[in-house]
């Protein structure tokens, strides 16, 4: 019985009846047969279920709104109509019949069935003097005889007027029945996933950084050896700016620091500021997550990192973002000296190259109003800002506990960049999250996006955990 769907894109248009619930239960059959199923839910329907749960189920985003667009730009009910095999409306309501036979498309569910040219397969269900009204039975009789859509037509039984007589949602598997029969023997519509409405991986998240300012730095930094040489390393800048487009997409005001990257900004959402050098890099951050070098605690940041001097007390240590996740692999090595001229072949040549300054721990430092020397010397950041560092390493993750406290972030994300699926340029990341309280979550491998969602899972998880004293200041000169 099993896999009579395989390869079929099914769309499942749901409407506002109280057997919407059943309809979680089709899905669930639908894909036991194999088939990739995205759920169209009418306004009414989204009363009796949430759009969440089919979205869970489904790994498609829930289609009900007619004039969303997906967020590649398609059309969404129209990428439906033209790639599903099959659309199939259950349960039906009176109402949705009336408006389907008539063609009026006003809600996803009608637009769709106007567009497509799969088969269509409607399974009504609604009291029983309604199925039997003369208004309902022409509509159904059009639908059959001039569109041709297959009516699994509603059972007998008790319905949710208390009354009892026919009107119940047909027997699941009739209906699932229904829809192999109509697929059967047609090629498959759209076999190439990139026609399809895309998949998501987890749960479509809740919009949870609503009003919070989260700060993202992405992309390799690099360092000029000459006006046209430099080093580099070989990040794409796609781990952070799935981040940026995660954390965007749950409500936040995102602020994306970009050094060197090779796919799309979603510059037309978050402040996009473009860096070269990690001394770039350094200065974009003072000055959005502290206010700017020539102020306060940026002062305090370069003069205490370079000598151990600090810059003058801060007038305010209200947070100006609400965390930082740093994605950006920062060169840890720059040319003591990069000449203004293009250096010459010559016989060879050596290069000197110096350390750069570790910008997460001295972020984690001022955030948390230490000094270079560790030492409590000024107001810590309230509402205490959620720090998240990565740590690219090759085989083994053994130094990532020992990095997480030396870097003082809230969260580590830790990857093998030699493991084929999670290096460089991939789509994929297979990472194990580490927090400051010595949890250790490994994850399975995972498209960038949904590692984007669990770190923000772990970011959000964190900020509901501050204490009120971490939230207001009431107990500001906290040391780590
Ligand atoms: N990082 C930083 N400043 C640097 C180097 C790294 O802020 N100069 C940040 C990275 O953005 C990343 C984290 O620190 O979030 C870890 O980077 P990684 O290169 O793995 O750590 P390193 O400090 O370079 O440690 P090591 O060289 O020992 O691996």
């Amino acid at each position: 019985m099993s896999g009579r769907l395989e390869g079929r894109l099914i769309a499942l248009g749901v409407t506002g009846s109280i057997a919407a619930y059943k309809a979680v239960e089709l899905l669930r059959l639908l894909t036991a047969e194999g088939a990739d199923v995205v759920v169209l839910l009418s306004p009414s329907a989204t009363r009796f279920v949430g759009p969440l749960t089919f979205a869970a189920l489904s790994r498609h985003a829930v289609e009900s709104e007619l004039m969303e667009l997906l967020p590649d730009g398609r059309i969404g009910h129209i990428v439906i109509a033209d790639s599903a095999d099959a659309v199939v409306v259950a349960p039906a309501t009176a109402h949705w019949l009336g408006a389907m036979a008539s063609g009026m498309a006003g809600d996803v569910v009608t637009a769709t069935c106007l567009a497509t040219s799969a088969p269509v397969i409607a399974a009504p269900a609604m009291d029983g003097d309604m199925w039997r009204h003369p208004a309902t039975s022409g509509n159904v009789e059009r639908l059959r005889t001039a569109f041709g859509y297959t009516v699994v037509e509603p059972g007998s039984g008790p319905l949710a007027s208390g009354q009892s007589g026919i009107g119940r949602l047909a027997d699941l598997p009739l209906i699932v029945d229904a829809v192999v029969a109509a697929v059967a023997g047609r090629p498959v519509r759209a076999p190439d996933p990139a026609a399809r409405p895309p998949r998501v991986d987890g749960v479509v998240r809740e919009p949870d950084l609503v009003g919070r300012h989260v700060v993202v730095t992405a992309g390799g930094t690099r360092e000029p050896i000459d006006p046209v040489r430099y080093i580099g390393n070989r990040s794409s800048g796609r781990m952070g700016v799935a981040i940026a487009e995660a954390a965007l997409d749950r409500g936040a005001r995102v602020t994306l620091i970009a050094a060197a990257t090779s796919v799309a900004l979603p510059d037309d959402r978050a402040a996009v500021i473009p860096v070269e050098t990690t001394g770039e890099l350094r200065a974009a951050l003072l000055a959005t997550l502290f206010g700017g070098a020539g102020e306060g605690f940026g002062d305090a940041m370069a003069g205490g990192a370079a000598n151990g001097a600090g810059g003058g007390a801060p007038e305010s240590a209200t947070a100006r973002f609400d965390a930082l996740v740093m994605a950006a692999a920062v060169s840890d090595f720059r040319p003591t000296q990069a000449p203004d001229h293009k250096l010459e072949r010559g016989a060879g040549m050596t290069l000197e190259l110096e350390p750069t300054p570790d910008l997460l721990a001295e972020v984690s430092r001022i955030t948390h109003g230490l000094d270079s020397t560790g030492a409590a010397t000024r107001l810590a950041l309230v509402p205490a800002p959620v720090l998240v560092g990565f740590a690219a390493e090759t085989g083994s993750l053994d130094r990532a506990p020992d990095k997480l406290r030396r870097k003082g972030v809230d969260l580590l994300v830790a990857n093998d960049v030699m493991d084929p699926d999670s290096g460089f340029g991939t789509e994929t990341n297979r990472v194990v999250i580490l927090d400051a309280d010595g949890g250790r979550d490994e994850l399975p491998l995972l498209s960038k996006r949904e590692v984007a969602d669990r770190v923000l899972d772990g970011v959000v998880a964190r900020m509901d955990a501050r204490t009120p004293a971490e939230q207001t200041g009431a107990m500001s000169e906290v040391s780590r």
